[in-house]
């Protein structure tokens, strides 16, 4: 079994490049197969959720190879329309696909995406959106039969600013005929980022960031080449790893702008902060202060992705701070194990009360998401002693190399063979 081992107590100095946004990613695969042609996703990272979202366009009949750094997607050869429930179940990005291969294919055939450690993830607002745009879906048997007959630009109303079901509207969209109008779509900047792609292949397509999202169904799709943004949820675990442990970081690749919320957090705490075009610098003394509330919502509110290394980050703080997570129902699974470690954190419902204690101890710990086994490391590092996390396969899904990014910032940490 493959853990990760991190003795705490380096200060963390350097500077990184930030991997290109998991979030805008996967999306932006799953559009690959609108076109029929050749797209090139540069710089994309080595996640699990890339390696899992290949997979499903290769049995699609895609064909995705690496050149170098870049991931080349041709989907001129699409030939299914079925994703098999092995592959639904790797991640729960796979249901983007659903508007994509529809609009394609006219027709749809998977079973629900796998199921979530945070709690429950329903994908009625997905369903919904498309039946607005004219599907029929037939749910029987944990499958869903879904044919077009047509798609026709339509208004759809999301109850929630959903991410995954603006993307799938947006997708389905493009394959429908007339104006399709998206109101309360989330305006994650990864929605700005799928935008943009969407316009290189062709479609007609705005509004992405407002609450208004506009899509004129397309026919005359064409390959493209697109660098996605930097991943805000990888920077901002780096910038809580260094105010943590202490020290003096930049990141690059990443939009300041899309992390005003986490920065502001850590400001707060006592660090230093500046940014500017496609840089971020923390500098920090590494002894923090208990901050405001934190209230999780979509954005531009504070991301529930950085909840857990944000939490992290404050462990050894003085003073309290509360976070009220608003976004999924069970997303402290963490903390029983920073417990472990002598976190002083209290639960109550969606509200955790952190009390900053004076030391941690390492242990050995189990990953139990992504976002909570990269907090469990980020634990690690200012904590005394060793401190082995397991089940790192959740860390895989979503950073590239978190423990080489670590290690080459002076940390004293790496994945064992145990
Ligand atoms: C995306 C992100 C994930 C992030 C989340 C919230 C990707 C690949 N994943 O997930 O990292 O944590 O946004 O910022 O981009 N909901 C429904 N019905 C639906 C859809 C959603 O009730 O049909 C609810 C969810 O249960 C949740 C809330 O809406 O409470 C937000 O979920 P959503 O924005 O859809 O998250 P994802 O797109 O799954």
């Amino acid at each position: 079994m493959k853990v990760i081992a991190v003795e705490g107590g380096r200060p963390l100095r350097g500077e990184l490049t930030v991997q290109s946004a998991k979030n805008s990613v996967l999306p932006i695969l799953a559009a690959c197969v609108l076109c029929g042609d050749v797209c090139v996703i540069e710089n994309c990272p080595r996640l699990e959720d890339v390696e899992a979202s290949a997979a499903i366009l290769r049995h699609l009949g895609c064909r995705v190879r690496r050149v170098g750094e870049d991931l080349e997607v041709d989907s001129s050869g699409l030939c299914r329309w079925d994703i098999p429930d092995d592959l639904m179940r790797r991640m729960r990005s796979s249901v983007i696909f659903l508007g994509a291969v529809l609009a394609r294919c006219g027709r749809a055939e998977l079973s629900y995406p796998g199921g979530c450690e945070l709690g429950p993830r329903p994908i009625d607002l997905h369903l919904s959106a498309l039946r607005t745009l004219g599907a029929r879906i037939d749910e029987c048997g944990g499958m869903m039969r879904c044919r077009s007959g047509g798609l026709r630009g339509a208004e759809i109303v999301l109850s929630l600013p959903s991410v995954g079901a603006t993307e799938n509207a947006m997708l389905a969209a493009c394959g429908a005929a007339g104006v399709t109008v998206i109101s309360n779509a989330a305006r994650e900047p990864e929605i700005t980022d799928l935008q943009a792609f969407l316009r290189k292949m062709g479609v007609n397509v705005r509004g992405a960031g407002t609450s208004t999202v506009i899509v004129e169904g397309c026919r005359n799709f064409h390959g493209c080449r697109h660098r996605c943004i930097g991943d805000r949820i990888a920077a901002a675990t780096y910038l809580s790893a260094v105010a943590a442990t202490g020290g003096d970081v930049t990141l690059k690749g990443v939009d300041y702008r899309h992390l005003s919320t986490v920065t502001t957090a850590l400001s707060q705490a006592g660090c230093r902060i500046s940014s500017a075009a496609g840089h971020i610098r923390l500098q920090s003394g590494g002894q923090l202060r208990g901050i405001c509330p934190v209230h999780t919502s979509p954005h531009p509110g504070f991301p529930t992705d950085a909840q857990a290394v944000v939490m992290a980050a404050l462990l050894r703080s003085s003073g309290t701070t509360v976070f009220v997570e608003n976004m999924f129902q069970n997303r402290y699974r963490h903390v029983a194990e920073l417990q472990r470690m002598g976190a002083n954190i209290r639960l109550e419902g969606r509200v955790a009360v952190l009390c900053g204690v004076p030391r941690l101890c390492g242990a050995t710990v189990r990953c139990t998401d992504l976002r909570g086994g990269a907090a469990l490391v980020l634990a690690g590092l200012q904590a005394d002693g060793i401190t082995q996390v397991e089940e790192i396969h959740h860390i895989k899904r979503g950073y590239s190399d978190l423990t080489g990014d670590l290690a080459r910032l002076g940390a004293e940490i790496r994945e064992i063979d145990r």
